[in-house]
């Protein structure tokens, strides 16, 4: 089993594979999608109890609105649906709920449920769930970019200010570490924009095992496997 002191503070996971879980089984893609939310809930949970710091999942990237209109149109509602109903979930285990991306890109009905989940658990004190929802990670070094010639521009910084450390504070995670561990399932061996900046140097640990299909097991798996890792940011190891 894993030492605590092994365990990973921030986990991010691109949930993939949804679309192949379904058709593996005749079923329609959304199908797929729906029984996602399953596993969202529990791997939340066993974070949460496992006392992981953060968890980021992405949900939804900017290059998914190129799907047919008709499974985006369903994404959202099931969206709005799991914001409305985790939010007991969300509040029972002392979770701090938070988003990334372009959030108001996203419809009304949907940026309001994201508002209330943020409002009702804002003074919690466990687990940062983070939801990464019209996420593009050139999208958010762009941002950032623009965000910080702004102030210089108009005078509020100057150019020899600018190195890593400020640049981070432009991002839309420059509250949070970097994750520890990333996660992806289906199998892709990519990152599929996500996170660019944070994860340079990220554990990567990537699975066959559809999102659907994911569940403690396949977690305490990874969880394992990231205990044995030897992380050397470029350095030596006495
Ligand atoms: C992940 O599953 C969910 C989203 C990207 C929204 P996919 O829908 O990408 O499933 P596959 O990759 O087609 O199997
Ligand atoms: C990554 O999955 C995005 C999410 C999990 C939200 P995709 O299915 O969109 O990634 P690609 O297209 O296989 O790279
Ligand atoms: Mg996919």
């Amino acid at each position: 089993m894993n030492e605590n002191n092994k365990l990973p503070g921030h986990i991010a996971i691109i949930m993939d594979g949804n679309g192949r879980w379904a058709r593996k089984r005749s079923l329609n893609r959304i199908r797929g999608h729906i029984e996602g939310v399953k596993s969202v809930r529990e791997i939340t949970e066993e974070c949460a109890s496992k006392h992981i710091k953060q968890l980021t999942l992405y949900a939804f990237s900017r290059e998914n609105w190129s799907r047919p209109r008709i499974e985006v149109e369903l994404l959202m509602r099931l969206l709005k649906r799991y914001l409305i109903k985790e939010r007991p979930t969300i509040l029972k285990n002392n979770i701090r709920f938070t988003v990334i991306g372009r959030i108001d890109g996203l419809p009304k009905d949907v940026q309001r449920e994201i508002e209330i989940n943020i409002e009702e658990s804002r003074h919690n004190t466990g687990m940062v769930l983070c939801l990464a929802l019209n996420y593009g990670g050139r999208t958010e070094i762009v941002d950032a970019a623009k965000r910080l010639a702004k102030e210089v521009k108009d005078g509020k910084l100057s150019l020899e200010e600018i190195d890593e450390e400020t640049f981070k504070n432009y991002l839309y995670t420059s509250e949070m570490t970097d994750p520890d561990l990333l996660i992806r399932t289906a199998g892709e061996m990519r990152v599929s924009n996500f996170l660019l900046w944070e994860i340079s140097y990220t554990e990567l640990w990537v699975t066959p095992v559809c999102w659907p299909d994911f569940r403690k097991k396949h977690l305490e798996e990874a969880l394992s496997d990231y205990a044995k890792r030897e992380r050397r940011y470029g350095g030596l190891i006495e």
